[in-house]
């Protein structure tokens, strides 16, 4: 009886090891939920026990190192454990230092619980492995680290929908393989890094909605795998760099509701790339550049609300697509042109400007 229990402990302990995780890993995880709260969906009821790589909602670990790989938590998810609750996740509380711990750590996902506020921790910039650090959706303030750039192997920088404030730190251009950067919607100030080109991997830039100022940096231009980039709703001023018109990919240029000024560049009304430009409510002034063609390809042109003049170019007509197309608010004058792209327009399209006649507006 005395050996059987002696065998039955030791193979229990035995298991128990093969099946645990790191125990500083463990550790690390355990004051990062501490930190945390929690009440609707009870995700953090899954992490017990002493296997932090089997079961633990939200961590995935290296198969073969049995180190935390992966935290992938996310408050707006199909998962079962949402659909049961019925509702979307909200968490309150703050994200521990003590992750940083996790010195394996690949992805750290704490995406849209809402409330969790309280700033990023600052030794995120020292986890080497680090690709997505993704944050959006929650309560965040204070400022991005001084030394992100140290994140070499970083592709995704998603901070959005926070409350961050500070300026966008010079050391991000050493990003050399970031590729989305989203820092939408916070209280960032101050001005882009002059060099900014320097992200040559970057295909997303999202900026939107914040309080950036000086100018938009030449450098950008440099950027050849850029298809989006959203500098809207800040106030950015001086004029629109020229060659953004010739970056290769660029689809989407949103410079909406800023101070910019100056005259639009031709190369970016004849590039057929750029199939979305909202350049709205800024002090864009001179005519529209008569350069469209049969490349022209704009699922939405939007240069309402600024100071544009003369007329509306007849080249236009000749443009192969048209979709949305806002000329409102300026101060245009003369024959609307006939032809496809204007068909489908309604007047709103040109409505307050100084002398617009033609079809939709009054006969001239
Ligand atoms: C362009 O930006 C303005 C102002 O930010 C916005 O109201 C408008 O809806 C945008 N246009 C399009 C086509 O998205």
């Amino acid at each position: 009886m005395g050996w059987l229990m002696l065998s039955l402990t030791i193979m229990l302990a035995v298991i128990s090891a093969v099946n645990s995780c790191t125990p500083s890993d463990r550790a690390a995880l355990l004051a990062f939920k501490a930190a945390l709260t929690e009440p609707y969906l009870g995700i953090f009821k899954t992490w017990t026990g002493t296997d932090c790589c089997s079961g633990w909602y939200g961590v995935s670990c290296d198969p073969t190192t049995r180190r935390v790989a992966d935290i992938n938590f996310r408050g707006e998810s199909e998962d079962p454990i949402f659909e049961k609750a019925g509702r979307c996740g909200y968490m309150t509380g703050s994200i521990s230092p003590e992750i940083c711990k996790l010195d394996r750590l690949t992805q750290l996902i704490v995406a849209d619980w809402k409330g969790i506020s309280g700033e990023i921790p600052k030794c995120v910039t020292s986890l080497p492995s680090l690709r997505i650090l993704d944050l959006i959706g929650n309560k965040l303030s204070g400022k991005i680290p001084e030394d992100i750039g140290n994140l070499k192997r970083l592709t995704v920088l998603n901070i959005a929908d926070n409350a961050i404030s500070g300026s966008i730190p010079a050391s991000i251009v050493g990003l050399s393989g970031l590729m989305h950067l989203d820092l939408s919607n916070n209280q960032i100030y101050g001005e882009i890094p002059a060099d900014f080109g320097k992200l040559r991997m970057l295909s997303r830039a999202l900026l939107s909605r914040n309080k950036l100022t000086g100018s938009i940096p030449e450098s950008i231009s440099q950027l050849y795998r850029l298809a989006d980039l959203d500098l809207s709703r800040n106030q950015i001023s001086g004029g629109i760099p020229e060659q953004l018109g010739k970056m290769p990919v660029l689809s989407t240029l949103n410079l909406d509701s800023n101070l910019v000024s100056g005259q639009i560049p031709p190369s970016l009304l004849t590039n057929s790339g750029v199939g979305i430009l909202n350049l709205s409510r800024n002090n864009i002034e001179g005519k529209i550049p008569d350069v469209f063609g049969s490349n022209s390809y704009f699922m939405a042109l939007d240069l309402s609300y600024n100071n544009l003049k003369g007329s509306i170019p007849r080249s236009l007509s000749s443009a192969k697509y048209i979709g949305h197309l806002d000329l409102s608010h300026n101060h245009l004058c003369g024959a609307i042109p006939l032809g496809s792209p204007f068909d489908h327009l309604e007047a709103s399209s040109f409505s307050n400007n100084d002398c617009l006649c033609g079809n939709p507006l009054r006969t001239c």
